[in-house]
């Protein structure tokens, strides 16, 4: 009974403690002085294992399709560059200003540290209270996976390839030519 008691005064009192630290405004919000130390280590381990755990029995589809990799570039170089970056783009002022900045995706430790499914996993689900959307409210599976065909060569890519590509891109979306091959002439 003794035990039972002192368990329930405990969590009163961390509830009560929790409350204070809401309440009291103690918590800066600011960008301008993010988390560190230990609450980061907390928020990016919660991420990490969360993804983890989620991205676990997706099936991968094969990713080195050509036709797949040109729309995901497509793709990328529309939703994603801004806050993203590219070989030798800069990332945007708005997502200069996020807490976490956004990650450099065109940077070999990308392909190491996640997997396509994880990268799947994150790109559909965006991740809860940092700048990154759920594309997957407006974006199909299939889209999606093109994406992460697109991701996984980005990091081979040098500044100059990637130049090529955007400019083919856009000049191909006004309808001067199309990029690359004549295979999608019949289009237009
Ligand atoms: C408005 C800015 C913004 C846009 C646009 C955006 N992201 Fe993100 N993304 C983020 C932020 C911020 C993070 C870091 C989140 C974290 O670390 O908890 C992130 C993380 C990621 C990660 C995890 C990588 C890592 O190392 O943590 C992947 C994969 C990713 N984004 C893919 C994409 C793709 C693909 C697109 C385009 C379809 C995209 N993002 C568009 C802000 C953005």
């Amino acid at each position: 009974m003794k035990i039972f008691l002192s368990v329930l005064v405990t969590i009163v009192v961390l509830i009560l403690i929790g409350f204070i630290v809401m309440y009291s405004g103690a918590v800066n919000v600011s960008v301008l002085e993010p988390p560190s130390g230990l609450t980061k280590w907390v928020l990016s381990t919660t991420m990490e294992s969360s993804v983890e755990s989620r991205a676990g029995d997706i099936d991968v589809p094969d990713l080195t399709g050509e036709e797949m990799i040109q729309e995901g570039a497509e793709h990328y170089i529309s939703m994603c560059q801004g806050c993203h970056g590219a070989p030798g783009m800069e990332i945007s002022e708005m997502a200069k200003g996020l807490e976490p900045i956004p990650p450099h995706l065109y940077e070999e430790e990308e392909l190491e540290e996640w997997s396509p499914a994880e990268q799947f996993w994150i790109t559909k689900h965006g991740i809860m209270m940092t700048g990154m959307p759920a594309w997957g409210t407006t974006h199909s599976d299939e889209e999606i996976w093109n994406i992460i065909a697109f991701l996984r060569k980005l990091p081979q890519m040098s500044a100059e390839e990637y130049q090529l590509l955007s400019s083919e891109i856009k000049s191909g979306k006004e309808g001067e030519s199309h990029w690359e091959d004549e295979e999608h002439e019949h289009e237009h």
